[in-house]
């Protein structure tokens, strides 16, 4: 079926607003996170909007710390002051917002509603060290990883360990992953880390988990992004540029990392990833540009290969080529990725799709890609129990 623009086949939904707030360490809470992240968003929309115009709302949050835990997608409703809105939470650990944007997607596509509303939001930075490492641990394996007290870096070294091993890499691959995420930050004024970093710093950094330094880490963030979505037919009413929705994908794998045959990708962003370029009628060569999970370095180089943008064995030479650069080949997290802009939780595979939209629309500043016309999202819960890969395209 044909939406929107010439060739544009899948989906029938599209991207019309989009709203971010800083990530970092931040003083604001939960609410006023959500508050900002919404206000923005819905301000974005070009023309005619009107908030009683939303059918629904969903939420993406791990629901971290001491912020309420259930229910609170109500939350949503009351922030954007529209209380009787219809809300729903979304959570798939580090791909809540991935899965949100997919589910308002199917609201749109199957005209339950013209125009819908997607916020994440995570609030990290108000808790101890070791309460933080409970709600991060939760979205792991329990019995084997979590109560054996692996962590996720720990969990991401043990892949790293055998990615490194099986190739017969060195730890410098992982840290051109982390030079060229630090020079994207440094152009996106939302990045939690605004400061490039050399190779010898990346590699000087103290280790957290071997064989990954502090520079092979995401940053513990707070945050808050949000998108607007309309059915592709509704789409010019609210705007002259919205960003088609083309295809989607989306798949699971066994929690526990030790239950899995092939320690050398994501079988999960594998799936996901053939569901998305299939239903999109693609292929990787057609992408601009691509947002991926790089919650740790070595995630990163998995993605690179899990979803067809280069060989397997090849994501270590292929970055160090600069082929994933801002004005590379094939540019990767231009925003600066997790790496560097931060990953509070839930907000984060919202704020992948905030950058698409600024990416397509051209008004991405300082880190736009150079004629950015297809683009692809794709998040990953906890060690790749879940992943979503959703492509765009614009009108
Ligand atoms: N990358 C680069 N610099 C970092 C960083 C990161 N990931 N994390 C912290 N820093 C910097 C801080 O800005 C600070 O710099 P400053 O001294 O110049 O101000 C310094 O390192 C110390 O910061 P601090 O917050 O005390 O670090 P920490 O040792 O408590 O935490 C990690 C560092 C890597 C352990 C923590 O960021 C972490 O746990 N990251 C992973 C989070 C995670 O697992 N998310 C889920 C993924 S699936």
């Amino acid at each position: 079926m044909t939406i929107g623009g010439a060739g544009v086949v899948g989906y029938r939904a599209a991207v019309v607003g989009a709203g971010h707030t800083r990530f970092g360490v931040l003083p604001q809470g939960p609410r006023q996170l959500l508050r900002e992240a919404t206000d923005a968003a819905l301000a974005s929309v070009d023309r005619g909007f009107d908030r009683s115009r939303l059918g629904r709302g969903y939420l993406a949050s791990l629901g971290f710390g001491g912020w309420q835990i259930g229910n609170s997608s109500a939350l949503l409703a009351e922030e954007i002051g529209v209380p009787q809105l219809a809300t729903v939470r979304v959570e798939n650990a580090c791909a809540s917002g991935g899965f949100a944007v997919q589910e308002a997607i199917r609201e749109v596509a199957s005209g339950g509603s013209d125009l819908v509303v997607v916020a994440g939001v995570e609030k990290m930075t108000d808790v101890s060290n070791a309460r933080r490492r409970y709600w991060l641990g939760v979205s792991g394996d329990t019995e084997w990883e979590r109560q054996a007290g692996l962590t996720f870096a720990g969990v991401y070294g043990l892949l790293a360990s055998r990615y490194l091993a099986h190739y017969g890499l060195g730890r410098e691959v992982l840290a051109e992953v982390a030079v060229k995420a630090h020079a994207n930050g440094a152009r996106n004024p939302n990045a939690h880390f605004q400061k490039p970093v050399s190779k010898e710093q990346a590699l000087a950094s103290p280790i957290v988990a071997d064989p990954l330094g502090l520079y092979d880490c995401c940053p513990v963030s707070d945050g808050a992004a949000a998108v607007v979505l309309a059915s592709a037919e509704s789409a010019r009413r609210w705007t002259d540029t919205p960003v088609y929705v083309e295809g989607v994908g989306a798949a699971s794998d066994r929690l526990a990392v030790q239950e899995r045959p092939d320690l050398l990708g994501f079988a999960a962003s594998r799936r996901a990833a053939e569901l998305a370029f299939r239903s999109a009628g693609r292929q990787p060569a057609d992408l601009s540009f691509a947002e991926v999970h790089d919650c740790f370095t070595i995630a990163e180089l998995l993605a690179l290969e899990d979803l067809g943008l280069c060989g397997r064995g090849e994501a270590g030479p292929w970055t160090a080529s600069g082929a994933t650069g801002r004005t590379g080949r094939l540019p990767v997290n231009p925003d600066g990725g997790l790496k560097a802009k931060g990953h509070p939780i839930g907000a984060t595979g919202v704020s992948q799709v905030y950058e698409i939209f600024q990416q397509l629309r051209g008004t991405a500043d300082a880190r736009q890609v150079p004629g950015a016309e297809r683009a692809l999202a794709h998040n990953v819960g906890g060690a790749g129990a879940t992943a979503a890969v959703t492509i765009f395209a614009r009108g």
